[in-house]
């Protein structure tokens, strides 16, 4: 996926009209910028289109249609969809009501699998994946990019720092899966010691959203913060990655130094959601 993305990318043109006539139904129940306008920008740029269900307070949502009736409608109107769903598991489960593939833009606290292939695509780019060493730093708790992220890495050789407060860390049963994947991971609660070591630094946001109580988000809020000073510690060829939005985790001025990656990485959503479509959309063609 990620070499048929770096073809992509090279050579956009010659998938411009790969998927003409092709529709993409984009069902977002959870705000989105980047996981939504780069899905809707990918399926033009092969050529297609999107039909999108709109605001979820416009929709039948709203009049109380059930998640299950919704996918089983949208399915007719398009060769595939696209949903974020705050419940976790949401999208395994309206992918068994349906028969087009449906592809998981979030769910929930759960998994973010499509962030995490451009998050590796971005890693090759810039680290590489041999003898890798990935500090994940921020809301490792709630925060779906990093389960899915941490679990991709297990395919590669990486070890892997989980920098957060003790109230963040990662759930228990992504730990297990680590574990049982053979992770070479180890858990920090303070970034000074380890960031040294690092080639890349996953920095997260504290997911407010998702605390059962704003007194406990208060608490962790504006920790792990790092800046250009924080980074004087680092490798030189340090990669500082964020699958943004970003409310106060990394300072502007971070962003004119070389460390700084986060901007292309969104950028590279585009050719691997091309990537993902094409091969999602050639199975129906
Ligand atoms: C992330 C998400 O929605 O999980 N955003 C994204 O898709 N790039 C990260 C976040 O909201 O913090």
């Amino acid at each position: 996926m990620l070499d048929r993305a770096a073809e992509i990318a090279d050579d956009p043109d010659a998938v411009a009209d790969r998927h003409r006539g092709k529709l993409l139904g984009t069902l977002f129940f959870e705000p989105s910028t980047r996981t939504k306008m780069s899905f809707t920008a990918a399926m033009k740029r092969l050529g297609g289109d999107i039909v999108d269900m709109g605001p979820v307070d416009q929709s039948s949502v709203k009049k109380g249609e059930s998640l299950a009736d919704t996918v089983r409608v949208v399915e007719g109107y398009a060769d595939a969809l696209v949903m974020r769903h705050p419940l976790e598991g949401s999208a395994k489960m309206a992918s068994e009501f349906i028969d087009v593939p449906l592809i998981n833009a979030g769910d929930g606290a759960g998994q973010h699998p499509t962030q995490t292939l451009l998050d590796l695509y971005t890693i090759r780019e810039n680290a590489g994946f041999d003898d890798l060493t990935v500090g994940i730093m921020g809301d490792l708790k709630y925060g779906r990019t990093v389960h899915s992220l941490a679990h991709a890495l297990t395919n590669f050789d990486a070890q892997q720092h989980f920098i957060s407060p003790e109230s963040l860390q990662l759930p228990r049963g992504v730990r297990y899966d680590l574990h049982e994947a053979g992770a070479s991971m180890r858990e920090h609660t303070e970034l000074g010691g380890v960031l040294e070591t690092l080639d890349v630094l996953y920095v997260t946001r504290i997911q407010r959203e998702r605390f059962p109580d704003e007194n406990e988000y208060r608490e962790v809020a504006g920790q792990y913060q790092i800046d250009a000073d924080t980074l004087d510690a680092a490798k030189d060829e340090l990669t500082v990655m964020h699958p943004l939005p970003r409310v106060d985790e990394i300072a502007a001025d971070v962003d004119e130094t070389e460390h700084a990656q986060y901007f292309q990485q969104a950028h590279n959503g585009v050719p691997v959601r091309m990537a993902l479509l094409d091969l999602i959309l050639e199975g129906s063609a």
